[in-house]
Protein backbone atom coordinates (compact mmCIF):
# COMPACT_ATOMS: atom_id res chain seq x y z
CA UNK A 1 0.00 0.00 0.00
CA UNK A 2 1.59 3.82 -0.61
CA UNK A 3 2.00 5.69 1.93
CA UNK A 4 -0.41 8.10 3.47
CA UNK A 5 1.02 11.28 2.09
CA UNK A 6 0.12 9.51 -1.70
CA UNK A 7 -3.04 8.19 -0.54
CA UNK A 8 -4.21 11.53 0.89
CA UNK A 9 -3.19 12.93 -2.52
CA UNK A 10 -4.77 10.47 -4.57
CA UNK A 11 -8.12 10.35 -2.61
CA UNK A 12 -7.78 14.31 -3.14
CA UNK A 13 -7.81 14.82 -6.75
CA UNK A 14 -10.49 11.49 -6.70
CA UNK A 15 -13.09 13.34 -4.76
CA UNK A 16 -12.17 17.29 -6.18
CA UNK A 17 -11.15 18.85 -9.17
CA UNK A 18 -8.41 21.33 -9.44
CA UNK A 19 -5.18 21.32 -7.72
CA UNK A 20 -4.42 21.33 -4.04
CA UNK A 21 -3.26 24.08 -2.09
CA UNK A 22 -0.58 22.36 0.26
CA UNK A 23 -0.95 18.87 2.14
CA UNK A 24 -0.36 18.99 5.94
CA UNK A 25 1.82 16.23 7.71
CA UNK A 26 0.98 15.17 11.43
CA UNK A 27 3.08 12.41 13.08
CA UNK A 28 1.74 10.36 15.33
CA UNK A 29 3.45 9.75 19.00
CA UNK A 30 4.60 6.81 21.42
CA UNK A 31 5.67 7.63 24.80
CA UNK A 32 9.16 6.31 26.12
CA UNK A 33 8.36 6.71 29.92
CA UNK A 34 6.15 8.72 31.62
CA UNK A 35 2.40 7.76 31.60
CA UNK A 36 -0.19 9.21 33.75
CA UNK A 37 1.93 11.99 34.91
CA UNK A 38 0.68 14.69 32.58
CA UNK A 39 -2.35 15.84 33.91
CA UNK A 40 -0.81 15.91 37.33
CA UNK A 41 1.58 18.36 35.92
CA UNK A 42 4.54 15.77 35.74
CA UNK A 43 7.50 14.72 33.34
CA UNK A 44 7.14 13.10 30.19
CA UNK A 45 9.60 11.15 27.85
CA UNK A 46 7.77 10.67 24.34
CA UNK A 47 8.79 11.02 21.02
CA UNK A 48 6.86 11.77 17.39
CA UNK A 49 6.90 8.69 15.04
CA UNK A 50 7.68 8.12 11.29
CA UNK A 51 3.92 7.44 10.77
CA UNK A 52 1.55 10.10 9.68
CA UNK A 53 -1.73 12.05 9.02
CA UNK A 54 -1.48 13.78 5.81
CA UNK A 55 -4.65 16.28 4.84
CA UNK A 56 -4.13 17.21 1.56
CA UNK A 57 -6.03 20.61 0.95
CA UNK A 58 -6.98 23.64 -0.84
CA UNK A 59 -8.90 26.68 0.13
CA UNK A 60 -12.70 27.48 -0.22
CA UNK A 61 -14.26 30.65 -0.47
CA UNK A 62 -16.90 30.19 1.98
CA UNK A 63 -16.94 28.85 5.35
CA UNK A 64 -17.44 24.94 5.12
CA UNK A 65 -14.90 22.77 5.36
CA UNK A 66 -15.49 19.51 2.90
CA UNK A 67 -13.64 16.75 4.13
CA UNK A 68 -13.18 13.14 3.18
CA UNK A 69 -11.55 10.79 4.67
CA UNK A 70 -10.11 7.25 3.46
CA UNK A 71 -11.93 5.23 6.14
CA UNK A 72 -15.08 7.39 7.14
CA UNK A 73 -17.10 8.82 4.26
CA UNK A 74 -17.13 12.79 4.19
CA UNK A 75 -18.48 15.41 5.82
CA UNK A 76 -19.36 18.71 5.34
CA UNK A 77 -18.41 21.29 8.68
CA UNK A 78 -19.92 24.78 8.76
CA UNK A 79 -18.01 27.06 10.26
CA UNK A 80 -20.15 29.06 11.27
CA UNK A 81 -22.65 26.76 12.79
CA UNK A 82 -20.55 24.28 14.54
CA UNK A 83 -22.75 21.37 16.13
CA UNK A 84 -21.78 18.34 17.77
CA UNK A 85 -22.62 14.92 15.11
CA UNK A 86 -21.88 12.36 13.52
CA UNK A 87 -19.64 10.70 12.10
CA UNK A 88 -17.47 10.18 15.43
CA UNK A 89 -14.64 10.86 13.45
CA UNK A 90 -15.47 14.10 12.29
CA UNK A 91 -16.08 15.57 15.98
CA UNK A 92 -12.43 16.55 15.97
CA UNK A 93 -12.19 18.52 13.20
CA UNK A 94 -15.42 20.43 15.01
CA UNK A 95 -13.59 20.89 18.16
CA UNK A 96 -10.23 21.50 16.93
CA UNK A 97 -12.27 24.32 14.52
CA UNK A 98 -14.47 25.67 18.14
CA UNK A 99 -11.32 25.54 20.25
CA UNK A 100 -9.57 28.01 17.55
CA UNK A 101 -12.55 29.89 17.72
CA UNK A 102 -13.64 29.31 14.05
CA UNK A 103 -17.24 30.41 15.33
CA UNK A 104 -16.16 33.87 16.34
CA UNK A 105 -12.68 35.53 15.89
CA UNK A 106 -10.76 32.95 13.73
CA UNK A 107 -11.58 34.73 10.41
CA UNK A 108 -10.42 31.42 7.90
CA UNK A 109 -12.41 30.09 5.48
CA UNK A 110 -13.08 26.82 4.22
CA UNK A 111 -11.24 24.34 2.58
CA UNK A 112 -11.62 21.03 0.70
CA UNK A 113 -9.73 18.26 2.50
CA UNK A 114 -8.67 14.34 2.00
CA UNK A 115 -7.24 12.64 5.22
CA UNK A 116 -5.46 9.07 5.25
CA UNK A 117 -3.20 8.09 8.04
CA UNK A 118 -0.16 5.38 8.67
CA UNK A 119 -0.97 6.46 12.29
CA UNK A 120 -2.37 2.64 13.53
CA UNK A 121 -6.36 3.61 14.66
CA UNK A 122 -7.07 2.89 18.65
CA UNK A 123 -3.50 1.20 19.34
CA UNK A 124 -1.90 3.84 21.56
CA UNK A 125 0.20 5.58 19.20
CA UNK A 126 -2.41 8.97 19.49
CA UNK A 127 -3.91 8.88 16.22
CA UNK A 128 -6.47 11.08 17.41
CA UNK A 129 -3.76 13.94 18.37
CA UNK A 130 -2.09 13.69 15.05
CA UNK A 131 -5.55 14.01 13.64
CA UNK A 132 -6.35 17.08 15.48
CA UNK A 133 -2.82 18.87 15.23
CA UNK A 134 -3.03 18.34 11.55
CA UNK A 135 -6.62 19.64 11.20
CA UNK A 136 -5.45 22.80 13.44
CA UNK A 137 -2.69 23.42 11.13
CA UNK A 138 -4.99 23.50 7.74
CA UNK A 139 -7.45 26.06 9.60
CA UNK A 140 -4.32 27.53 11.02
CA UNK A 141 -2.43 27.97 7.01
CA UNK A 142 -6.09 28.45 5.22
CA UNK A 143 -6.11 31.81 7.50
CA UNK A 144 -2.78 33.23 7.54
CA UNK A 145 -2.22 32.74 11.05
CA UNK A 146 0.84 31.64 12.73
CA UNK A 147 1.54 30.08 16.10
CA UNK A 148 3.80 28.24 17.98
CA UNK A 149 3.38 24.01 18.32
CA UNK A 150 2.61 24.71 22.13
CA UNK A 151 -0.06 26.80 21.68
CA UNK A 152 -1.44 24.66 18.90
CA UNK A 153 -1.33 21.99 21.16
CA UNK A 154 -2.88 23.90 23.99
CA UNK A 155 -5.88 24.12 21.31
CA UNK A 156 -5.68 20.43 20.33
CA UNK A 157 -5.86 19.50 23.95
CA UNK A 158 -8.88 21.79 24.38
CA UNK A 159 -10.64 20.29 21.70
CA UNK A 160 -10.25 17.01 23.08
CA UNK A 161 -11.29 18.13 26.82
CA UNK A 162 -14.32 20.28 26.12
CA UNK A 163 -15.65 18.89 22.71
CA UNK A 164 -14.85 15.59 22.38
CA UNK A 165 -15.32 14.64 26.38
CA UNK A 166 -11.38 13.10 26.24
CA UNK A 167 -10.07 14.37 30.23
CA UNK A 168 -6.43 13.84 28.05
CA UNK A 169 -3.14 15.64 29.03
CA UNK A 170 -1.44 17.67 27.05
CA UNK A 171 1.79 14.85 26.13
CA UNK A 172 0.47 13.74 23.27
CA UNK A 173 -0.74 16.70 21.02
CA UNK A 174 2.66 18.52 21.95
CA UNK A 175 4.72 15.49 20.85
CA UNK A 176 2.70 15.50 18.07
CA UNK A 177 3.51 19.62 17.45
CA UNK A 178 6.83 19.61 18.81
CA UNK A 179 9.10 16.83 18.79
CA UNK A 180 12.26 16.35 16.86
CA UNK A 181 13.84 14.05 14.53
CA UNK A 182 16.51 11.88 16.12
CA UNK A 183 15.43 13.31 19.54
CA UNK A 184 13.15 11.85 22.49
CA UNK A 185 11.11 15.13 23.99
CA UNK A 186 11.58 15.55 27.87
CA UNK A 187 8.55 17.78 28.75
CA UNK A 188 7.57 19.24 31.95
CA UNK A 189 3.92 19.69 32.12
CA UNK A 190 4.08 22.16 34.53
CA UNK A 191 5.34 24.78 32.62
CA UNK A 192 5.78 22.96 29.24
CA UNK A 193 8.55 23.76 28.79
CA UNK A 194 10.96 20.50 26.65
CA UNK A 195 14.62 19.83 26.34
CA UNK A 196 15.32 17.21 22.84
CA UNK A 197 17.70 14.72 24.14
CA UNK A 198 19.45 12.57 21.32
CA UNK A 199 18.31 9.20 20.85
CA UNK A 200 21.15 7.17 20.32
CA UNK A 201 21.85 5.47 17.26
CA UNK A 202 22.12 1.70 18.73
CA UNK A 203 18.38 1.75 20.35
CA UNK A 204 15.26 1.10 18.29
CA UNK A 205 12.39 1.50 19.80
CA UNK A 206 9.61 -1.48 18.78
CA UNK A 207 5.89 -0.75 19.41
CA UNK A 208 4.08 -3.88 19.87
CA UNK A 209 0.70 -3.92 19.83
CA UNK A 210 -0.93 -6.90 21.24
CA UNK A 211 -4.17 -6.90 18.91
CA UNK A 212 -6.56 -6.13 21.44
CA UNK A 213 -8.41 -2.45 21.50
CA UNK A 214 -8.33 -0.67 23.81
CA UNK A 215 -11.36 -1.25 26.34
CA UNK A 216 -13.37 1.29 28.14
CA UNK A 217 -10.48 3.73 27.75
CA UNK A 218 -12.59 7.06 28.20
CA UNK A 219 -14.69 6.24 31.67
CA UNK A 220 -11.44 3.98 33.34
CA UNK A 221 -9.00 7.29 32.38
CA UNK A 222 -11.11 9.99 33.46
CA UNK A 223 -11.54 7.91 36.49
CA UNK A 224 -8.13 7.72 37.15
CA UNK A 225 -7.65 11.18 36.64
CA UNK A 226 -10.32 12.17 39.25
CA UNK A 227 -8.87 9.93 41.69
CA UNK A 228 -5.21 11.86 41.15
CA UNK A 229 -6.87 15.28 41.48
CA UNK A 230 -8.76 14.12 44.75
CA UNK A 231 -5.82 12.87 46.06
CA UNK A 232 -3.85 16.00 45.38
CA UNK A 233 -6.50 17.86 46.99
CA UNK A 234 -6.84 16.21 50.18
CA UNK A 235 -3.26 16.60 50.46
CA UNK A 236 -3.59 20.30 50.32
CA UNK A 237 -1.50 20.30 46.82
CA UNK A 238 -2.51 21.98 43.65
CA UNK A 239 -1.08 18.59 41.68
CA UNK A 240 0.53 15.62 42.74
CA UNK A 241 3.45 17.34 40.78
CA UNK A 242 3.87 19.05 44.44
CA UNK A 243 4.64 15.29 46.30
CA UNK A 244 8.05 14.62 46.24
CA UNK A 245 9.65 10.92 46.76
CA UNK A 246 10.75 12.50 50.44
CA UNK A 247 7.13 13.31 50.98
CA UNK A 248 5.78 9.92 49.81
CA UNK A 249 5.46 7.70 52.93
CA UNK A 250 3.87 10.75 54.84
CA UNK A 251 1.19 11.54 52.02
CA UNK A 252 0.41 7.52 51.89
CA UNK A 253 0.01 7.15 55.48
CA UNK A 254 -2.94 10.06 54.70
CA UNK A 255 -4.66 8.29 51.98
CA UNK A 256 -6.83 5.49 51.00
CA UNK A 257 -5.32 2.44 49.42
CA UNK A 258 -6.32 2.94 45.91
CA UNK A 259 -5.23 6.29 45.78
CA UNK A 260 -2.01 6.14 47.70
CA UNK A 261 -1.33 3.63 44.95
CA UNK A 262 -2.01 5.99 42.25
CA UNK A 263 -0.13 8.62 44.00
CA UNK A 264 3.04 6.18 44.84
CA UNK A 265 3.20 5.53 41.15
CA UNK A 266 2.88 9.52 39.92
CA UNK A 267 5.55 9.87 42.40
CA UNK A 268 7.83 7.18 41.43
CA UNK A 269 7.20 7.69 37.87
CA UNK A 270 8.36 11.29 37.71
CA UNK A 271 11.82 10.35 39.21
CA UNK A 272 11.64 7.97 36.80
CA UNK A 273 10.95 9.94 34.29
CA UNK A 274 14.34 12.55 34.80
CA UNK A 275 16.57 9.37 35.48
CA UNK A 276 15.61 7.82 31.81
CA UNK A 277 16.49 11.55 30.61
CA UNK A 278 19.47 11.04 32.05
CA UNK A 279 20.11 7.69 30.30
CA UNK A 280 19.52 9.05 27.17
CA UNK A 281 21.85 11.39 27.63
CA UNK A 282 24.44 9.43 29.11
CA UNK A 283 24.14 6.39 26.33
CA UNK A 284 23.24 3.99 29.30
CA UNK A 285 20.40 2.09 27.37
CA UNK A 286 20.80 -1.08 29.85
CA UNK A 287 19.85 1.89 32.38
CA UNK A 288 16.77 2.84 30.38
CA UNK A 289 15.79 -0.29 29.61
CA UNK A 290 15.65 -1.04 33.71
CA UNK A 291 13.80 2.03 33.78
CA UNK A 292 11.17 1.38 31.25
CA UNK A 293 10.23 -2.11 33.40
CA UNK A 294 10.11 -0.49 36.60
CA UNK A 295 7.79 2.03 35.10
CA UNK A 296 5.66 -1.29 33.76
CA UNK A 297 5.58 -2.80 36.76
CA UNK A 298 3.96 0.34 38.95
CA UNK A 299 1.63 0.70 36.11
CA UNK A 300 0.64 -2.32 36.27
CA UNK A 301 0.43 -3.05 40.31
CA UNK A 302 -0.12 0.54 41.47
CA UNK A 303 -2.22 2.29 38.44
CA UNK A 304 -3.54 -0.51 37.23
CA UNK A 305 -3.77 0.13 33.86
CA UNK A 306 -2.24 -2.59 32.19
CA UNK A 307 -3.78 -5.85 30.63
CA UNK A 308 -3.30 -9.60 30.80
CA UNK A 309 -2.32 -8.86 26.94
CA UNK A 310 -0.11 -6.15 27.52
CA UNK A 311 1.62 -7.91 30.34
CA UNK A 312 1.75 -11.01 28.30
CA UNK A 313 3.70 -8.92 25.91
CA UNK A 314 6.00 -7.15 28.17
CA UNK A 315 7.06 -10.26 29.55
CA UNK A 316 7.87 -12.38 26.17
CA UNK A 317 9.91 -8.82 25.10
CA UNK A 318 11.45 -8.10 28.15
CA UNK A 319 12.87 -12.22 27.93
CA UNK A 320 14.08 -11.55 24.39
CA UNK A 321 17.63 -10.97 23.29
CA UNK A 322 18.27 -7.91 22.21
CA UNK A 323 15.87 -6.09 24.44
CA UNK A 324 16.57 -3.62 26.88
CA UNK A 325 13.39 -2.74 28.64
CA UNK A 326 9.47 -2.66 28.05
CA UNK A 327 6.55 -1.09 29.13
CA UNK A 328 2.96 -0.30 28.59
CA UNK A 329 2.21 2.41 26.87
CA UNK A 330 0.24 5.52 26.85
CA UNK A 331 -3.28 5.41 28.10
CA UNK A 332 -3.02 1.69 28.53
CA UNK A 333 -6.26 -0.81 29.18
CA UNK A 334 -5.42 -2.66 26.22
CA UNK A 335 -3.56 -1.30 22.59
CA UNK A 336 0.55 -1.32 22.58
CA UNK A 337 3.85 -1.58 24.73
CA UNK A 338 6.95 -0.47 23.38
CA UNK A 339 10.13 -2.03 24.15
CA UNK A 340 13.90 -0.63 23.71
CA UNK A 341 15.89 -2.94 21.96
CA UNK A 342 19.67 -3.10 20.49
CA UNK A 343 19.00 -2.01 16.96
CA UNK A 344 21.44 -4.80 15.33
CA UNK A 345 19.26 -7.30 16.86
CA UNK A 346 15.63 -6.18 15.65
CA UNK A 347 14.62 -8.48 13.12
CA UNK A 348 15.08 -11.48 15.05
CA UNK A 349 14.04 -9.82 18.20
CA UNK A 350 10.32 -9.02 16.54
CA UNK A 351 9.79 -12.45 14.53
CA UNK A 352 10.74 -14.27 17.99
CA UNK A 353 8.23 -11.98 20.14
CA UNK A 354 5.77 -11.46 17.73
CA UNK A 355 5.88 -16.06 17.49
CA UNK A 356 6.16 -16.36 21.45
CA UNK A 357 3.20 -14.16 21.90
CA UNK A 358 1.13 -15.70 18.92
CA UNK A 359 2.20 -19.01 20.70
CA UNK A 360 0.62 -17.64 24.34
CA UNK A 361 -2.43 -15.54 23.24
CA UNK A 362 -3.84 -16.71 19.86
CA UNK A 363 -3.99 -13.26 19.18
CA UNK A 364 -2.69 -11.12 16.15
CA UNK A 365 0.02 -8.80 17.41
CA UNK A 366 1.79 -6.21 15.05
CA UNK A 367 4.90 -4.44 15.69
CA UNK A 368 6.21 -1.44 14.13
CA UNK A 369 9.78 -0.38 14.54
CA UNK A 370 9.65 3.69 15.30
CA UNK A 371 11.64 6.06 14.44
CA UNK A 372 11.95 9.38 16.43
CA UNK A 373 10.55 11.86 13.63
CA UNK A 374 9.55 15.74 13.73
CA UNK A 375 5.98 17.64 14.83
CA UNK A 376 3.66 18.35 12.11
CA UNK A 377 4.19 20.79 9.43
CA UNK A 378 2.45 22.41 6.69
CA UNK A 379 4.37 20.56 3.45
CA UNK A 380 5.07 22.69 0.38
CA UNK A 381 4.36 20.30 -2.34
CA UNK A 382 2.00 17.42 -1.61
CA UNK A 383 2.84 14.70 -3.02
CA UNK A 384 1.12 12.90 -6.51
CA UNK A 385 1.41 9.34 -7.26
C1 LIG B 1 -3.38 9.32 26.91
C2 LIG B 1 -3.62 10.81 27.13
C3 LIG B 1 -2.33 11.52 27.55
C4 LIG B 1 -1.66 10.81 28.72
C5 LIG B 1 -1.58 9.30 28.47
C6 LIG B 1 -1.08 8.55 29.68
O1 LIG B 1 -2.53 9.11 25.83
O2 LIG B 1 -4.13 11.39 25.96
O3 LIG B 1 -2.59 12.86 27.86
O4 LIG B 1 -2.32 11.09 29.92
O5 LIG B 1 -2.82 8.74 28.08
O6 LIG B 1 0.21 8.93 29.96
Amino acid sequence: MPRADIRSADLFSETFTGSPTRAVRSPGRVNLLGDHTDYNEGFVLPIAIDRDTHITFRTRTDRAIHLTSEHGGSVVVELDQLEHGDPAWAEYVRGVAWALGSGAGHGGSGWDGAVATDVPIGAGLSSSASFEVAVGLVLDHVAGVERTPTEMAVIAQRAENDWVGMECGIMDQLSVAAARRGRAMLLDCRDLSMDHIPVPDDVAFVVLDTGTRRQLTESAYNERRATCEQAAASLGVRSLRSVSIDDLSGALATLDEVPGRRVRHVVTENRRVLAAADALRSNDLQALGSIMTESHVSLRDDFESSTPSLDTMVEIANTTTGCFGARVTGAGFGGAAVAAVDRSRVEPFVSEVLGRYREATRLEPRAHVCIPSDGARVVERPSVS
